[in-house]
Formats: C-alpha cells, sequence, structure tokens
C-alpha cells in the first residue's frame, strides 16, 4: 500500500525535473482565462474502452464494422484498445498528474442497455461509469460526459435501421433517462451527441462509417441513397436529442442543477477567391455543416441557406416536434481542427464529385495554388491554421445569440514516416504549437481585452488524454498527450504532456 501511495507523487518529481528542462515555448497562460474555466482532455468510449465483450456488453455497430474486411486502414478493431476499462484509475491519474479539472468521455450505449429499450438496464455497465465518475470526483474532476459518441447498440441498427426510423428516439430518450437517473447525482455537464454532422455524412452520404449506406456519386454501397438519407437521419438525430433535453429539463434538471448540450464538428472555411460566388459559396459550406442540426436546435428549423437549395428534400417538423424543440439548449460543444477553403459549385465548372459539400454546392481543399492552407498534420484534411478557432467561434457566437460554449475537442495527430523509435513520438514539438496557438486565438476570441465581453466558451478539452482507436485510421495516428504502447498498454507522457501540466500549473510565471 505504501508503495502505491508514493507513486504519484515520485511520479510528479519527474514531471517537474522534466518540465524544468524544457524550453519555455508557451505565449499563453492560464491567467487568459477566467478562474472557472473548465480544463480537460478528452477520449470516447469505443476509442479506448477495449473490454468489447465484457461485463454483459452487447456489440455496438462499431464492434460490428470494425470486424468488417477492409473497413479500417490497418485492420485493427476496438476489442482491446487501451483497455481503459480495466485501467481507468490508472488513467484518472494521469489526468490528476496534468493538473485538468474536467474530463470528457463517452459512455458505451451498448455497455448501460445491450439491447436498448428491447431488455434490461446491464448492472455491470452502470457499475463501471459509477466508479470512473467517483474516481474523477475523488481527484477533484469534473466528469463531462458525451450519451453517444458514434457508438449504438447493434441491435438497433437490425431491427429497424437505427437512424433511418422515428423508433430511435424513444430509445434515445429512454437511454439518455437512465444515464440521468444513475449518473445525474454527480455528472453537471451532459452532451446528447458527437459531432452527429460527421456520423450523418460518413453513415449515410459517403458510407465511409457505419452503417456504411450511400450512394453514386458520393460513393458505392450495397444499400443507400445519399440524396435523401442523410436528411432523413438528421431529423431523428434533431428529435432524438430534443427528446434527452426535454426529459432532463423535466424531471431531472432542477433537482440535478446540470447543463444539456450537444457537440458538433467544425470545421472553418475560407473562400478559394475574392469572387462574389466563392464568398457565397463558403457560407453554403458552412450552413450546411453546424447550422444543418444547430438552427433546427436553436430555433425550430433547417437553415434557410439549405431550404433555398434543397427545398422539400428537408424533412419537416409538425407542430409536436417543433413543441419538443422549444426546450432550451445549455451549451453548444465546439469540436475544432482545422480550416478548409471553399469555392463555388453553382455557377463554376469542375467541381469534383462525391464530396461532403456538394449538396451544399461548393468545393472544399486544403490548398490553394500548390499552398496548404496551413502546415499539414498526419490528419489529411487537418491544417495548422490558429485563427480558425477565433472564426469558428466567432461565427457560432453570432448566429446563437452567444450560447454558452465550451471547446470539447482541439489536437494534432502525429503519423506517418519518421516515427522509427518511441522517443520519436514523445517529442511532439508540433503539438505543443498547435496546442499553443489554437490556446492563443481562443483567449483572444474570449476576452475581446477587457472587460471580458467576446464569446462565452467555458471550458477547452484536449484531444486526446492518450493515443486510442482513430476510427478509419485505426492505430495508424496519434492524438494522445500520452504515448500508449499498445503491446504492453503502457502510457508515458509526451513532451506536450509536460507542457499542459506547465500551462495549467503555471509553475515558471511564479518566478
Ligand atoms: C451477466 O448476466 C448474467 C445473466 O443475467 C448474470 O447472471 C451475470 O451476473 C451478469 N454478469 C455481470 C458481470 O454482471
Amino acid at each position: 500500500m505504501a508503495g502505491r501511495a508514493w507513486r504519484p507523487v515520485l511520479a510528479g518529481a519527474w514531471l517537474l525535473l522534466l518540465l524544468l528542462l524544457l524550453p519555455s515555448a508557451s505565449a499563453v497562460r492560464r491567467s487568459d482565462f477566467p478562474a472557472s474555466f473548465l480544463f480537460g482532455t478528452a477520449t470516447s468510449s469505443y476509442q479506448i474502452e477495449g473490454a468489447y465483450l465484457e461485463g454483459n456488453k452487447s456489440l455496438s455497430n462499431w464492434d460490428v464494422f470494425t470486424h468488417q474486411p477492409g473497413r479500417i486502414k490497418d485492420r485493427s478493431t476496438g476489442d482491446i484498445a487501451d483497455d481503459h476499462y480495466h485501467r481507468f484509475e490508472d488513467d484518472v491519474e494521469l489526468m490528476h498528474s496534468l493538473g485538468t479539472n474536467a474530463y470528457r468521455f463517452s459512455i458505451s450505449w451498448a455497455r448501460i442497455l445491450p439491447r436498448g429499450r428491447f431488455g434490461r438496464v446491464n448492472l455491470a455497465g452502470i457499475a463501471f461509469y459509477d466508479e470512473l465518475i467517483d474516481s474523477l470526483l475523488h481527484k477533484g474532476i469534473e466528469p463531462f460526459v458525451t450519451l453517444t459518441h458514434y457508438d449504438i447498440p447493434q441491435e438497433l441498427e437490425d431491427r429497424y435501421g437505427s437512424w433511418l426510423s422515428d423508433e430511435i428516439q424513444r430509445d434515445f430518450g429512454y437511454f439518455a433517462d437512465v444515464c440521468f437517473a444513475a449518473f445525474g447525482d454527480r455528472v453537471k455537464y451532459w452532451a446528447t451527441f458527437n459531432e452527429p454532422n460527421v456520423a450523418v455524412r460518413k453513415g449515410y452520404m459517403l458510407g465511409t462509417y457505419p452503417p456504411a449506406r450511400c450512394s453514386p456519386p458520393y460513393g458505392s454501397c450495397a444499400r443507400g441513397d445519399s440524396g435523401a438519407e442523410p436528411y432523413l437521419a438528421t431529423h431523428n438525430v434533431v428529435l432524438s436529442h430534443a427528446t434527452a433535453v426535454e426529459i432532463y429539463k423535466r424531471k431531472y434538471q432542477s433537482e440535478q442543477k446540470g447543463l444539456i448540450g450537444i457537440v458538433m464538428s467544425t470545421t472553418w472555411f475560407k473562400p478559394m477567391t475574392d469572387a462574389p460566388v466563392d464568398r457565397l459559396a463558403t457560407e453554403r459550406a458552412l450552413a450546411f455543416d453546424v447550422p444543418w442540426f444547430l438552427d433546427p436546435i436553436v430555433y425550430g428549423d433547417y437553415p434557410p441557406e439549405m431550404r433555398q437549395i434543397l427545398g422539400s428534400r428537408l424533412p419537416a417538423f409538425s407542430p409536436d416536434e417543433r413543441r419538443k424543440l422549444g426546450y432550451k439548449l445549455d451549451f453548444i460543444g465546439v469540436n475544432h481542427y482545422t480550416t478548409l477553403y471553399a469555392r463555388d459549385c453553382m455557377f463554376s465548372p469542375g467541381c469534383p464529385l462525391g464530396q461532403e459539400t456538394q449538396h451544399a454546392l461548393a468545393a472544399v481543399t486544403g490548398e490553394r495554388n500548390g499552398l496548404p492552407v496551413g502546415p499539414p498534420t498526419a490528419m489529411p484534411t487537418f491544417y495548422v491554421v490558429p485563427e480558425g478557432i477565433e472564426k469558428i467561434v466567432t461565427y457560432i457566437m453570432k448566429r446563437y445569440n452567444n450560447l454558452p460554449m465550451f471547446i470539447t475537442e482541439n489536437g494534432y495527430a502525429q503519423g506517418g514516416d519518421g516515427y522509427a523509435h518511441v522517443e520519436d513520438w514523445l517529442d511532439d514539438q508540433g503539438r505543443i504549437e498547435y496546442l499553443d496557438g489554437y490556446l492563443t486565438k481562443l483567449a483572444k476570441v474570449i476576452s475581446q481585452i477587457v472587460p471580458r465581453d467576446g464569446a462565452d466558451v467555458r471550458g477547452y478539452f484536449v484531444w486526446s488524454l492518450i493515443d486510442n482507436f482513430e476510427w478509419l485510421y485505426g492505430y495508424t495516428l496519434r492524438f494522445g498527450l500520452h504515448y500508449v504502447d499498445y503491446q504492453t498498454q503502457e502510457r508515458k507522457p509526451k513532451s506536450s504532456a509536460l507542457w499542459y501540466q506547465r500551462f495549467l500549473q503555471s509553475l515558471l510565471e511564479a518566478q
């Protein structure tokens, strides 16, 4: 017991020594942000938990998908991933040593309700998240919980086609209710969905994520209709979100006193040229991304920019559905990584076929005249453009009347050639520059100098705490502040972990 108790102290001393040796590169300071600001790290269930058949969990859509040949770049799966299911206490200790005061994670729906609303609540699943939440709170770390981060029980796909059926609204509402009842006494931040705009586009337009449905020119899938299903799936996501929000507001919020929101993937788009048609295309690319979901959630209907082009291909909300959408959203979660150029496809020839922005009559690319919009990263389409976070936060602030925001993900991918040794992964100066750049611009848009009259952003989460299963890229890309040796499951802090720790503790500022 004594040895175990000393371990964090020794680890802390070791980290302190290492960070004193680091060059002082940081421009941004913890004190540039409000004292109450949440600073954390983020993960998701399928990407880290592993234990895919333990504790009476059922198969999720991602379990089934990754086991199909040819889906994942390195033929890997999340069967074991970071084995976080068995190592969560160590991972909470990593967060504690960073000095973070919040942690964003997601709940595996198939762990809590293996058969959706058609079976029982799985007590082993409840027990796992109970222990995780308790160990976070014990270390003074605020749990920030996403109800579903892409993974759903496969049974809901097999029974009725998941997001293509309005039955999913009842299932999602039931799942949310079970989670609020079980964990809401301790969880004060709830996000209904993670990046549903990505899940819908990749699941029903491009067909590259489960349920892998699409049609030409977007892709060639066994089934699907890229011109219709994305709008139907979005409709059911929006109404599932609204169902959960209504349940939280009516049954839980006055007693539990938490907040409920939704997390969107955001990209900042810049016009390829100064031509008015490219500027309009850029506005369309933006409106077809986040407002596609947030306009109905905040204002009760799809964006006018989308109606204008898609007309009746967009579903209509019935009076009863509109009433359901009347419950107030407490915050917007902003996942932001990159900026891209957009150009017109309404009047201009030569656009590529099958891009996600095609229905917006826009084409997007990371390059202009052969030059990238910012330094590239290991993730294709992710470039380092720090002012993008300032622009997208301002856009969302204006469009949604300064609703509170959290930056729920921001981070940097390593991968490709040039990583022969563990030390190459640990020495992640590129990630430090990325985080420093984006945090500097975030501080600026929050404060707009004195007094704080900028955007109402209340927290920031680095993606990710540890290297993990990066969807179609498997384990070939690494986003972690901590390196993971997948043979031994050992975690090692990268230079960026020490940088984040120093930023949070502002140790060198005191000198
Ligand atoms: C799994 O379910 C079975 C059948 O309901 C039950 O007997 C068993 O205790 C459960 N296991 C766990 C780990 O909860």
